[in-house]
């Protein structure tokens, strides 16, 4: 038997994928693919497996192109970047790595936290171009953390994780999800509000919801006008949650005080995006899950959902379970 054909849009260390080592015949695409590469595209008929990154679109009209396709592996938790609908249609599972990536990605969330909370990207601005001329008593002042309101909108793996952070910092906890999370109520007295109330009521707002048709510039001109002035956003979950040139404005205007985003909309941003131009927003490039370890685990995670979907076998993480109905 012939080993089975796999697609992998982007080229990986080898350690993370050794796992499919001898087991499959895999095409792989650069190391930098912005896109699903051309190359690998020539092998959709043949393929039985695609192992995917967040970045490259599975859409209905590929998988048409992919008749023997039994599986779709995203090295991502996030998998907005899939047709799950069409995947699902055609009885091919979706994996995906949650769980892996929880602590790394909420403790970048509280880097931005407390960058943005502090001034840090200006301060040390200010100190390397010689604008520290002395001690300044009014000078660089940034927000007390203890006692401030951290507004949590979806509280799921990593919205609880930060949630557990910031009351080690000593603050006020409320959030917004559809469903309500007894257990982190209890652990560190989060209240559930209405997401209206959530964005009046936050010195901080942190954005870990998925990207869904309801959550698509769930920040808007509208949201934004809610926030106190003194307020910041942090998006660490996925750019169009948020809707860019109304967060422009609000930056602009100084509606809201600051934004710290480890994702974009678009994503990348073009090196002149207006976003970048302006001071009291700090910009990472999607670095939530950036750790050693963590990458490692995630790739790891995806080589397993991708070999159980070859053989047949249920997907240790599968996003749309009722293919196996
Ligand atoms: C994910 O896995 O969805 C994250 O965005 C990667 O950092």
């Amino acid at each position: 038997m012939p080993l089975p054909l796999v697609l992998i849009t982007h080229t990986l260390p080898e350690d993370w994928m050794a796992a499919l080592e001898g087991r499959v015949r895999a095409v792989t695409g650069p190391v930098d693919a912005t896109r699903f590469d051309p190359a690998l595209e020539t092998h959709l008929p043949e393929a039985e497996g695609i192992f995917c990154l967040l970045t490259i679109p599975i859409r209905a009209d590929l998988l048409t192109r992919a008749p023997r396709l039994r599986v779709v592996s995203n090295m991502a938790v996030g998998y907005d970047n899939i047709d799950v609908p069409a995947c699902t249609a055609r009885g091919i599972p979706v994996g995906n790595t949650p769980g892996v990536l929880t602590e790394a990605t909420a403790d970048l969330t509280m880097a931005l936290l407390m960058s943005a909370a502090r001034g840090l990207p200006q301060s040390a601005n200010d100190a390397r171009e010689g604008r520290w001329s002395t001690w300044r008593p009014a000078g660089w002042l940034g927000m007390d953390l203890s006692g401030a309101t951290l507004g949590i909108v979806g509280m799921g793996k990593i919205g609880k994780a930060v949630a557990i952070r910031a009351k080690a910092f000593g603050m006020r906890l409320v959030y917004s999800d559809e469903v309500a999370s007894p257990e982190i109520e209890t652990a560190v007295a989060a209240e559930k509000l209405p997401l209206e109330m959530l964005f009046r009521q936050s010195d901080i707002i942190s954005l870990h919801c998925p990207l869904t048709a309801e959550t698509r510039r769930l920040v808007n001109a509208e949201t934004l006008r809610l926030m106190k002035p003194t307020a910041i956003l942090i998006n660490a979950a996925r750019g169009p949650i948020v809707d860019t040139p109304a967060l422009i404005v609000a930056l602009r205007s100084e509606q809201i005080a600051a934004a710290a985003l480890d994702v974009t909309d678009p994503e990348p941003l073009p090196p002149d995006h207006p976003l970048y131009s302006l001071p009291n927003c700090l910009i990472v490039p999607h670095i939530g899950s950036a750790t050693h370890n963590t990458r490692r685990r995630m790739a790891e995670l995806a080589c397993d959902n991708l070999l159980a979907g070859l053989a047949g076998r249920r997907l240790p993480n599968c996003v749309n379970p009722e293919v196996y109905q």
